[in-house]
């Protein structure tokens, strides 16, 4: 079993990108500004907005965050996404999901202009990324995909079975390991809440990805001998042990999965913190234009 090392992938594209950002700096060029957009106090969010303020100050990125309460309308949320699409200095920018549930989160999402729409959340840059055409990759996908290509690990011809649909990380995941691109050119299965044989299904993953939001839910009897797995879980459970007062936990029961797998990925210390990084990689090509030219 190898550990796909997340704290060591994502300190070496941080590396690569701020050696780009000097570079532009150092030839008088714009450096690149991320603006995020958070509502409310919800715990989790507050502590992925602090790290990607602080990814931002790693690479010599500018950053905004502007902070909104629990309260405000829908509307308000519209008007600062507004202002932050026309100011020119913002490259791009994110609204941190989840939202207050009074607010749309497809309504917002098609707010934001697609070329600054660093999350790669708007119908056109997901659009795009589904026809093979240049796009924002959303940032847990471009994350997985860029673990898979620095481990050298061979996705064509593989069954890959995505657990969870969701719209941020199963759906783009399911379409991006089809794609015929390295990574990619697999054969994909989608598992959701109504899939049949689950465990089965899942029995039969040569890379197996584990998003579906249930702490240890994938057990060792859900894994093949020799599979990569690939847990992109993070959820807080109430652990007394603990300062804070709650633990990480993946959704892939580590202990007992990870000495069946080839390669594995820890959580904490895994698919987040490669997620950032593409946050990172998608801010910077926005300040490139190279996008949307
Ligand atoms: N909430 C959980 N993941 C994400 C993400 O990648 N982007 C945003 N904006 N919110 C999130």
């Amino acid at each position: 079993m190898q550990l796909l090392d997340g704290k060591f992938l994502s300190a070496q594209v941080k590396a690569e990108i701020k050696a780009e950002v000097d570079k532009i700096k150092a030839e008088g060029g714009k450096t690149p500004h991320l603006a995020a957009i958070l509502v409310g106090n919800n715990g989790a969010s507050e502590t992925y907005v602090a790290s990607k303020i602080k990814s931002c100050e790693e690479v010599g990125f500018k950053s905004t965050l502007v902070r909104l309460p629990e309260t405000t309308s829908e509307a308000e949320v519209l008007s600062h996404i507004e202002a932050l699409n026309n100011d020119a200095d913002i490259d791009g920018f994110i609204v941190q999901l989840p939202l207050p549930s009074h607010i749309s989160e497809n309504t917002v999402m098609e707010a934001v202009a697609p070329e600054k729409d660093v999350d790669g959340f708007h119908p056109i840059n997901v659009g795009r990324m589904c026809k093979g055409l240049p796009a924002y990759i959303s940032a847990t996908p471009f994350g997985i995909l860029e673990m898979l290509k620095r481990y050298n690990i061979d996705t064509a011809g593989k069954h890959c079975v995505v657990v969870g649909r969701s719209q941020i990380v199963g759906l783009p995941m399911g379409i991006l390991m089809q794609r015929n691109t390295a990574p990619g050119n697999a054969t994909v299965t989608i598992c959701h809440s109504r899939t049949h044989n689950l465990k089965e299904v899942c029995q039969s993953a040569d890379i197996l990805i584990a998003a579906l939001g249930r702490p240890e839910f994938i057990t060792a009897d859900y894994v093949k001998e020799g599979a990569v797995v690939i847990d992109v879980g993070i959820t807080r459970v109430v652990d007394e042990s603990k300062k804070s007062g709650f633990a990480i936990k993946g959704d892939v029961k580590f202990d007992e999965v990870a000495p069946k797998s080839s390669y594995i990925t820890p959580v904490p210390g895994g698919v987040g913190l490669m997620t950032i990084c593409g946050l990172m990689t998608n801010t910077l090509l926005a300040s490139k234009k190279a996008i949307f030219k």
